[in-house]
C-alpha cells in the first residue's frame, strides 16, 4: 500500500519534527514526510528537513492581508502536494476554516499543556503559575475552535518543586517527542476512527493513549 502523504508546519526549531524524521525512518512506517512548510525563513526546522531530504516551503504570512488569503495560500501548497495529512508542530499561526475545512480530521496538532486545561499560547508558563503538580503535552486532531479538538494521546511529566518556565518546558518536551510521532503513525496507518461524539483509536498492540515520562 503506497504510504499517506504527511506535510509538517513549523515556525522554529523543529524538534518535534526531528522526532518525526527520525519515527517516519522506518521503513515500516504507514506514512512518508513529502513536505515541510514554515511561516519563518530562518526556522532550524528547515535546516533539519533539508538534512533528511525532505522537500521544503517557506511560506511567509506578511504581506497577506487577511488571514483567510494565507490560509488559502497554504492549502493550495498542500494539495499541490498531494498531502493528506497535515501535522503542526510548533506552527505558531492560527488556522481559518478555510484551513481546517480543506483538511477534515486529517490535520493534528501538539500542545504543550494537558488540555483541556491551559490552552492558547505558552502552556508551561500558565501551568508554573496555575501551581499543578503535573503537567504535559496533548496531541489532537484540530477542530474549528483552538485547542478544543479530539484528543488521540497525553503525556505527562512532574512540576517539581524547583523548576523554572524552561525547565518545566524542557520536561514536556520530551515528552512531545514520545506522543507526536504515536500520533502520526496511528493517523497514517488509519487507526483514527470517527464517530459521532468522538474519536477512538485502534491501538497497536502495547501502544497506549496516556504515557507518564517519570524519568525526568
Ligand atoms: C512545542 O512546545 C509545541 O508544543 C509548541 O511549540 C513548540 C515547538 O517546539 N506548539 P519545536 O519547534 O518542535 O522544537
Amino acid at each position: 500500500m503506497s504510504k499517506r502523504r504527511t506535510a509538517v508546519l513549523i515556525s522554529g526549531n523543529g524538534s518535534n519534527l526531528q522526532a518525526l524524521i527520525d519515527d517516519f525512518s522506518d521503513a515500516e512506517h504507514p506514512g512518508t514526510l513529502s513536505l515541510v512548510l514554515s511561516n519563518r525563513a530562518h526556522a532550524f526546522g528547515l535546516t533539519r528537513a533539508t538534512r533528511a531530504n525532505i522537500p521544503t516551503v517557506v511560506t511567509s504570512h506578511k504581506g497577506y492581508t487577511s488571514r483567510e488569503d494565507y490560509d488559502a495560500e497554504l492549502v493550495r501548497i498542500l494539495k499541490e502536494h498531494q498531502i493528506e495529512w497535515v501535522v503542526l508542530a510548533g506552527f505558531m499561526r492560527i488556522l481559518t476554516p478555510i484551513f481546517i475545512e480543506a483538511f477534515p480530521n486529517r490535520i493534528i496538532n501538539i500542545h504543550p499543556a494537558l488540555l483541556p486545561s491551559f490552552r492558547g499560547l505558552n502552556g508551561p508558563a500558565q501551568a508554573i503559575e496555575a501551581g499543578v503538580k503535573i503537567a504535559g503535552a496533548s496531541v489532537h486532531l484540530v477542530s474549528p475552535e483552538m485547542d478544543a479538538g479530539p484528543l488521540l494521546i497525553q503525556g505527562a511529566v512532574h512540576v517539581r518543586a524547583d523548576d523554572t518556565v524552561d525547565s518545566l518546558k524542557k520536561r514536556i518536551l520530551a515528552v512531545e517527542h514520545l506522543i507526536l510521532p504515536k500520533a502520526a503513525r496511528w493517523a497514517c496507518g488509519g487507526r483514527i476512527a470517527l464517530h459521532e461524539g468522538g474519536v477512538s483509536v485502534n491501538l497497536p498492540p502495547g501502544d497506549t493513549q496516556s504515557i507518564f515520562l517519570n524519568s525526568l
